[in-house]
C-alpha cells in the first residue's frame, strides 16, 4: 500500500521526507539509510534539526544499503565517506551504531552473511530509498531475485554511466561491483520511504507504481509492502496516469 505524495520540486520533496523521518529520530530507532544525490536534501535537514533542536542520535542505529566493491573507506566516493561527509560527522551518532557493508573485506561472502545477520536482528524501523533510472533499489539491478539477501552484485551498464559523474566522468574509474542489501532484506524493513525527483526517474517511477510487479523493475516489489511512503516531485511523477 502506497502513501503517495507529489510535490513541486526537490526542496519540497526533501522537506516532506524530513517530516516523515522526524518521527523516527528517537532513541532506540533503527534507520536504514541510502546514498546518491537524492537523500542529500533530507540529510542536510537532519543536520540542521540536530543543530537547532538538539535531536540526539546517540541511541539511534543505522544500516546503509550498499557499498562499492574495491573502494577503501578513505576514497571520497566510497559510501562510507559519503555518509560521514554528508551526515554522520555532523551528528552525535555513536560510531559503533553505524553499519555500512565493507566492499574491501577479504571474504566478501562472509561480509554479506554477517551484514544480513546484523540487519535481521536489528529490525529496521524505516528504510530510506532512492531509485535508479533502471528501477534499481540499493544496488539490486533488474533481474535480481525478489527473495535475495545481502550479496555481491555486478552493476548494470546504465548504473555505471549514471554514477560516472561522481568519478570525474571517467567510466573506467567507476567500480563495477557492489555489496548490497538484497530485495528480501529491504522488504523486511517495517516502513519504507522512497524519494524520487527529476525527469530521468519518471519511467522508473511509472514502472514501480503502475507496472507489473516484476523482477525487471526491482522497485515494483514495493507494491507488496504494507507501509510505503513515496515522495515524488512533479518531474518524476510526469509519466503517471
Ligand atoms: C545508486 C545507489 C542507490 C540510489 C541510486 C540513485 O546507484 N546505490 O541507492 O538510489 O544510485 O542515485 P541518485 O539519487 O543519485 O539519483
Amino acid at each position: 500500500m502506497f502513501n503517495l505524495m507529489i510535490v513541486k520540486n526537490y526542496d519540497e520533496a526533501s522537506d516532506m521526507a524530513f517530516k516523515v523521518m522526524k518521527d523516527y529520530l528517537k532513541p532506540g530507532k533503527v534507520l536504514g539509510l541510502a546514498t546518491g544525490s537524492t537523500p542529500l536534501g533530507l540529510y542536510s535537514r537532519m543536520v540542521k534539526d540536530h543543530e537547532e533542536n538538539k535531536t540526539s542520535y546517540a541511541e539511534i542505529k543505522t544500516f546503509n544499503l550498499d557499498e562499492y566493491v574495491g573502494l577503501p573507506v578513505t576514497h571520497p566516493e566510497s559510501y562510507y565517506a559519503f555518509m560521514y561527509r554528508n551526515l554522520f560527522s555532523a551528528l552525535d551518532i555513536n560510531e559503533e551504531n553505524v553499519h555500512i557493508p565493507s566492499g574491501m573485506a577479504e571474504d566478501l561472502e562472509k561480509e554479506c552473511q554477517e551484514y544480513e545477520n546484523l540487519i535481521s536482528k536489528a529490525h529496521v524501523d524505516i528504510q530510506l530509498l532512492g531509485i535508479g533510472s533502471d528501477g534499481h533499489i540499493g544496488f539490486n539491478e533488474p533481474g535480481t531475485p525478489f527473495d535475495s539477501i545481502t550479496h555481491v552484485t555486478d552493476l548494470a551498464e546504465s548504473t555505471i554511466k549514471d554514477n560516472c559523474r561522481f568519478f570525474e566522468n571517467d567510466i573506467t574509474k567507476v567500480p563495477t561491483q557492489a555489496v548490497t542489501q538484497g530485495i528480501g532484506t529491504i522488504m523486511k524493513a517495517k516502513n519504507i520511504l522512497l524519494i524520487a525527483t527529476g525527469e530521468n526517474k519518471a519511467q522508473a517511477v511509472k514502472d514501480m507504481l503502475q507496472g507489473e510487479v516484476s523482477e525487471e523493475c526491482p522497485a515494483s516489489i514495493l507494491q507488496k509492502h504494507d507501509n510505503v511512503t513515496i515522495i515524488l516531485d512533479e518531474a518524476a511523477a510526469s509519466l503517471l496516469k
